[in-house]
């Protein structure tokens, strides 16, 4: 099996890389480096080409492959630039997907919880969509186009995927779009009391990138196209990271709360319902204690250690 993996050099296609070769799959890296980290391909094998999804002139010169991962977007959900989004987000999937209609190959494609905005928790694949930015609504428009061409083409596989909060190892690179669980290991590493939105109350459903990256690649062998959450069905509070965090890293610090700047149009809550997930036998294994408690110790803890050797 040769797999493409687009945005392969990003935070979970990374992850998805190493799980595909792990599992003795050919591999062929497809990221334009925009929002990449390179430190991410260590130890790949796949050839690694630098494009960019828009580039129509890119498909016809692409190797052939059996299947296709298609994780490439812009992810900083903040991006005020709407052209840039919506051009990149939704017209490169365009790309993507008429690639594998071309080539009569599988696609799986990453959404997100993000268009369910501040619907009905558990949020079910088929509940009205409610996007609250830009990056939200061209995932929209990605899961529509995807129906769209199912109905009207009867087309070869399309698996759409709904990632809830990702965490996890490769996402250093991500900045403010990094995972709230790296930025407050971050801070309570340092001895910092962890800042979070008043009061700490609001919950997400937190899945660890081992589990989101697997149930991509297991993505490959469904048989029928769909849409479907990735999560693990669980909503966990910000004062629950923070009490884990402490935990791990033996600590007791209390919360600074703080105004939240995007009330209104901030997912106070979401949580996957996961009925068709476990249907198709892909459910999350890491709880929240065991994905932060992996996460510290296997590489959290490792980087703070090669940091504070450097500094001395
Ligand atoms: N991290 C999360 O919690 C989360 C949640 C929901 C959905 N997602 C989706 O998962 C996918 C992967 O996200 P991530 O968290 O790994 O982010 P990431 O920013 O690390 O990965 C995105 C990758 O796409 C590449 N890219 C961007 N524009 C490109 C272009 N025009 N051509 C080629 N490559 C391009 C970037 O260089 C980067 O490597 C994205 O589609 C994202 O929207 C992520």
């Amino acid at each position: 099996m040769k797999i493409l993996v687009t945005g392969g050099a990003g935070f979970i296609g990374s992850n998805v890389v190493k799980i595909l070769e792990d599992r003795g799959a050919d591999t062929i890296i497809l990221d334009d480096f925009s929002g990449a980290n390179y430190k991410n391909l260590d130890n790949v094998k796949g050839e690694v080409i630098c494009a960019d999804i828009l580039d129509e002139s890119l498909y016809k010169k692409l190797p052939q492959v059996d299947a296709v991962i298609h994780q490439a977007a812009i992810t900083n959900t903040t991006l005020k630039d709407n052209n840039k989004m919506i051009n990149v987000n939704f017209n490169g999937f365009k790309n993507v997907l008429q690639f594998c209609l071309n080539k009569n190959i599988k696609l799986v494609y990453i959404s997100s919880a993000g268009v369910y905005g501040n619907g009905i928790s558990p949020m079910k694949e088929e509940q009205k969509a409610s996007p609250h930015n830009s990056y939200a609504y061209s995932k929209y428009l990605c899961d529509w186009y995807a129906q769209k061409v199912r109905k009207e083409l009867n087309a070869s596989l399309i698996v759409g995927l709904r990632y809830f909060n990702v965490y996890g190892p490769g996402e250093s690179h991500k900045s403010i779009a990094a995972s709230m669980i790296y930025h407050l290991f971050l801070q309570m590493e340092a001895g910092k009391r962890p800042r979070v939105f008043k009061y700490g109350q609001q919950r997400r459903d937190f899945i660890y990138v081992k589990d989101a990256a697997r149930i991509t690649v297991e993505a490959l062998e469904f048989r029928e196209s769909l849409v479907l959450n990735v999560g693990t069905g669980t909503a966990r509070s910000f004062n629950d990271i923070i009490a884990i965090l402490n935990k791990a890293l033996n600590k007791n610090l209390e919360p600074d709360y703080f105004d939240n700047p995007y009330e209104g149009i901030y997912q106070d809550y979401t949580e996957a319902d996961v009925s068709l997930l476990k249907e198709m036998n892909a459910g999350a294994q890491f709880s929240l204690e065991e994905g932060i408690g992996d996460y510290v110790d296997n590489y959290l803890l490792c980087g703070a250690v090669k940091r504070f050797q450097k500094s001395a």
